[in-house]
């Protein structure tokens, strides 16, 4: 049986901390979609995170091993990262929808990704609202047109504004790239130039960090902005501020 609500809503834990949403995730049957992933694929690092990057969904390989950003897509995000100098501790991984949405290839036999619908990625869209709320990131990447819309909107398009920092409810910046995915599957003869553009725009994050990260955690964030947010777990930006200032 899915929720009364259809969304992942009335899984989400009061005064959520990331361990709590974890664990509650796991049980979240806020779409149909919990019947097909092996497990739920929470978010993973650590809350002084200042960078959130948003994939679409899990994969397989993050199917099985229930953690996202572990297979072949992941291992370039890992790479790109490293060019940009943007450290792996401060960046916190996760996906627009928790479970993987699949279907098995008539011929093949294997699991095929299948992009996750509208309102799946509106049902688990509590989760993600829990994870920023906590994390409070200075910056969100969005990889690939799924991400970028869910938080952007139908409209935004990851062709015309990539690797360009959008000014948003949700972080100071946003960015928004091609998912690495669409890197892997580029024809033999384009695949190097389009690894360089994904490069190129995470560089850009780590440009747009090394410049705002002496600043504080939100640069240029007005404050009555917080209170727009579409979220109740939302805590006071202070608060948060003074764990980080450490490392800032
Ligand atoms: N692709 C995604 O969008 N997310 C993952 O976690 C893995 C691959
Ligand atoms: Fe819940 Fe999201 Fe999984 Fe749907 S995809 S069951 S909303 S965690």
């Amino acid at each position: 049986m899915s929720s009364p609500s259809g969304s992942a809503t009335d899984f989400v834990p009061p005064r959520p901390t990331l361990a709590k949403l974890r664990a509650a995730a796991k049980g979240c049957r806020g779409c149909g979609l919990y019947k097909l992933g092996t497990q739920t694929v929470f978010g993973e690092g650590p809350r002084s995170a200042h960078v959130i990057v948003l994939g679409e969904q899990p994969g397989d390989a993050e199917d099985r091993a229930g953690r996202p950003f572990v297979g072949p897509s992941g291992k370039l995000l890992d790479r790109a990262l490293d060019a940009a100098g943007i450290d792996r501790d401060d960046v916190y991984v996760t996906n627009a929808v928790k479970h993987f949405k699949w279907a098995k290839d008539a011929r093949t036999k294997r699991r095929i990704h299948k992009t996750p619908s509208a309102g799946e990625i509106k049902a688990c869209r509590p989760w993600l609202e829990a994870e920023i709320a906590l994390i409070e990131p200075t910056v969100i990447v969005c990889l690939g047109a799924t991400a970028a819309k869910s938080l952007l909107g139908r409209a935004f398009s990851v062709t015309k504004k990539r690797g360009v920092a959008i000014e948003s409810h949700w972080a100071p910046a946003v960015f928004a790239t091609v998912h690495p995915s669409a890197v892997l599957r580029a024809p033999r003869e384009q695949r190097s130039l389009a690894e360089r553009m994904f490069v190129a725009d995470i560089r850009k994050v780590g440009q747009y960090l090394a410049k705002h990260a002496t600043t504080g955690k939100r640069p240029g964030r007005p404050a009555h902005k917080f209170n727009e947010w579409p979220i109740t777990a939302a805590r006071s930006a202070t608060s948060n501020a003074s764990t980080r200032s450490s490392r800032e």
